[in-house]
């Protein structure tokens, strides 16, 4: 048996497919673009794994994927692959359209054809996972209750607006030629691999350089935070047992304000690698201008996950969020490989020009 990734050299799709052959021996085929955020660094393990299969390519290349579909024919497809950052899809949105609407658009139409090839028995077996986000539901206030999977679709950014439309087209190809797909919408995730142009290894990389800890706004906007490894852990169940054409919200009732967090990772830092002249990292705190449109509030609810497939995350914030600083402080050779010179153009064009 195979199934075939893609997007596994980034950060959620890097941990999946760790988190696989943790516990599977069954081949992965990984197809990644290796844009700046996918990094086979974080696959390093795997060296030497046969059943571990890279392709570098594009999911928008539908000659390729038909090829690999042919060749590896697979019993599922987890599409991980995507345009990722919001701050980029403010400065330059046509990546996002290009890779997650068209790119998914062209997967879908080769996973289409490759599926109506099969023999019955592995026609039936097959499935399309699509990993999505919360941010398609769009801003909460602050006594609204949390995005269910019937919430309506109210995308703000260019990159929630892309993935919006990508889980439209999944849908529709369920709904119009019966691909036998499956979505997930998640909350924020963190964890180890997690590159340091999202906010929390972008704090623990900055306070351990001693740089500023830039804060948008207020501080005040809410994330619903969950670690990576029980997001791979809903994907694998609803992979298994998800009813077709259905969408599961995955997230840990974890809602923070942004500040809460900057504070927490702070306080762990200086508690396993405290600042050589005693003060707290807390003092690298600068709040800079907002990101524009910011979404205010995610939150999410899990309880169809739970209910109907009886998912759960197995940490807390507490515990995950422990673990993941530890997992900065002891692969700072990871760290310093990403910090290429396009990660120091990009700092450069998002923060330079947010006054303090
Ligand atoms: P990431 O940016 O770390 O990784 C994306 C990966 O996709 C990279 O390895 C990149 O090289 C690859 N890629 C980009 N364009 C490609 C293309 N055209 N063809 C093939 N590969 C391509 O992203 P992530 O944080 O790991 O997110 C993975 C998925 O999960 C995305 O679809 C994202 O929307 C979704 N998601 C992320 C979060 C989160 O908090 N990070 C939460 C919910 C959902
Ligand atoms: O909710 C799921 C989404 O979470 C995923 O779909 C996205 O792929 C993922 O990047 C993430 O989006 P966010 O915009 O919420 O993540 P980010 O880490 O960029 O920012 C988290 C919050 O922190 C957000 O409110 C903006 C704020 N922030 C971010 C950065 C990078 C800061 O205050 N300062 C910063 O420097």
């Amino acid at each position: 048996m195979t199934i075939f990734v893609t997007g596994g050299a980034g950060f959620i799709g890097s941990n999946f497919v760790l988190d696989w052959f943790a516990q599977s021996n069954e081949t992965v085929i990984n197809l990644d673009r290796l844009t700046y955020a996918g990094n086979l660094q974080s696959l390093a393990r795997l060296e030497g794994q046969s059943a571990h299969i890279f392709v570098r390519g594009n999911i928008g290349d539908a000659a390729l994927t038909t090829q690999l579909l042919a060749q590896y024919q697979p019993r599922a497809v987890v599409n991980f692959a995507a345009e990722s950052h919001v701050d980029r899809s403010i400065h330059g949105p046509e990546d996002f359209i290009q890779t997650n609407i068209v790119g998914t658009f062209h997967l879908l139409e080769s996973v289409r054809a490759y599926w109506n090839g099969l023999e019955d028995e592995a026609k039936a077996g097959f499935r399309f996972l699509h990993v999505s986000t919360d941010e398609v539901y769009g801003s909460l206030g602050k006594g609204d209750a949390a995005f269910s999977e019937t919430h309506r679709y109210e995308p703000n950014s260019p990159y929630s607006a892309s993935k919006a439309a990508s889980d439209h087209l999944v849908r529709a190809y369920h709904h119009t030629y019966g691909l036998p797909v499956l979505t997930t919408n998640c909350s924020n995730n963190y964890g180890p691999y997690h590159f340091p142009e999202k906010l929390i290894p972008l704090m623990i990389v900055n306070a351990l350089a001693g740089k500023p800890l830039p804060v948008y706004g207020d501080g005040q906007q809410i994330r619903d935070w969950l670690y990576v490894k029980d997001h791979c852990s809903a994907i694998r169940r609803v992979l298994e047992a998800g009813q077709l054409g259905e969408v599961y919200n995955v997230g840990g009732w974890n809602e923070k304000p942004n500040i809460e967090i900057v504070h927490t990772v702070c306080g762990l830092l200086d508690e396993l690698r405290p600042r050589s002249d005693g003060k707290s990292y807390q003092e690298q705190i600068t709040f800079v201008t907002d990101r524009p449109g910011h979404d205010r509030r995610y939150a999410i609810d899990a309880r169809k996950l739970e209910r109907e497939l009886g998912w759960k995350p197995a940490e807390t914030f507490e515990t995950g969020i422990r673990k993941t600083v530890q997992w900065y402080l002891d692969n700072q050779d990871w760290v310093k490989a990403v910090q290429t010179g396009s990660y120091r153009d990009w700092v450069e064009q998002n923060y330079s020009r947010r006054s303090a």
